[in-house]
């Protein structure tokens, strides 16, 4: 191993995406932090995976790669998302399953670290694309659910399912367009950037039991939304207006403004609702017989006029 002293450029990746995109990283530098320092390993490029896998025996989750590497690293991703391999007959649904979440984790990793660019907005769109069009094969939410559940992380089932509900709620709508769905599916997958696992279930336990919020999941809409805000080019101005309302509730109980109901347009709202939804049904153990409890708790909830609409064309696409 050789030390290396410039670690300004440096993005940090989980062995676990290494090994996925195996093809992609092969021949990759790849940096272990010891002690505070960057160590770059030499290695020859058909032990690659081998030597991935030893070091997670010894209970490493982290190595580091070049940024110069990643654009060759995300182009290798959308090779394998790209329609001539994904819709390869041979290729199971399950498997596709397994690869969209896999890219969707890697993009958000490097969008984490180095922010948004063409590239990576690229990606994270046919991800969204892909995801659709396998639920809108599905019999139902609940069937791809019971199908897929094993197959991906809780956070790619929750984005996936909020944007597939939320494509539907707008169907109901006379502007409906690809457009828009797009939009918000883009809220779906970026919303939580910034938001680590345990903060997930910090964010749950409060919703359930209040007290106070931890600074950082209180601000994470509006942190998100600042960053976003920078690369107006490549994010819609209303997903980042979803991102910033997504936590906001129309009694003012929300975070991080405690908006009054008026100030929600209506997309924020049918993503609001859209994402309630998804979280209350996961809550309920994906009871298919839950949905009418769910959307009776939820029409409370969002008891006022700017979300009348929305709930309607929930309750007509969900029960
Ligand atoms: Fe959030």
């Amino acid at each position: 191993m050789e030390k290396i002293d410039d670690d300004s450029q440096l993005v940090r990746i989980p062995i676990t995406q290494l090994v996925k995109f195996s093809d992609a990283f092969a021949g990759a530098e790849i940096h272990l932090s010891i002690g505070g320092k960057f160590v770059r390993m030499n290695y020859a490029t058909d032990e690659f995976v081998e030597i991935l896998r030893k070091l997670q025996q010894k209970d490493v989750e982290m190595v580091f790669i070049r940024q110069s590497e990643v654009k060759k690293i995300m182009q290798e991703i959308q090779e394998s998302l790209s329609a001539k391999t994904f819709y390869d007959p041979k290729t199971v649904t399950e498997t596709k399953v397994e690869t969209l979440d896999d890219s969707m984790k890697t993009v958000k990793n490097i969008i984490h670290q180095l922010g948004v660019d063409s590239d990576t907005v690229t990606l994270l769109r046919l991800v969204n694309v892909r995801a659709m069009s396998i639920l809108s094969e599905s019999p139902s939410l609940y069937a791809f659910i019971k199908r897929f559940k094993k197959n991906c992380s809780d956070e790619f089932l929750r984005a996936m399912l909020t944007s597939y509900v939320m494509s539907l709620v707008i169907d109901k709508f006379p502007w409906r367009s690809d457009s828009v769905k797009e939009k918000g599916a883009m809220a779906s997958l970026l919303c939580d950037l910034l938001m680590e696992k345990e903060d997930f279930a910090i964010l749950r336990k409060w919703e359930k039991e209040g007290g106070d919020l931890p600074e950082h999941i209180r601000n994470h809409p509006m942190d998100l939304a600042d960053k976003l805000r920078t690369k107006r080019d490549l994010i819609p101005s209303e997903t980042i207006t979803i991102i910033e309302q997504h936590h906001e509730l129309p009694d003012g109980k929300g975070f991080p403004s405690g908006l009054n109901a008026s100030r929600f347009n209506q997309l924020s709202a049918i993503f609001i609702v859209s994402q309630r939804f998804i979280e209350e049904l996961f809550d309920a153990g994906f009871d298919y017989d839950k949905r009418f409890e769910i959307t009776a708790k939820l029409q409370k909830r969002f008891d006022a006029k700017t979300f009348e609409k929305a709930m309607d064309a929930l309750i007509t696409v969900v029960t």
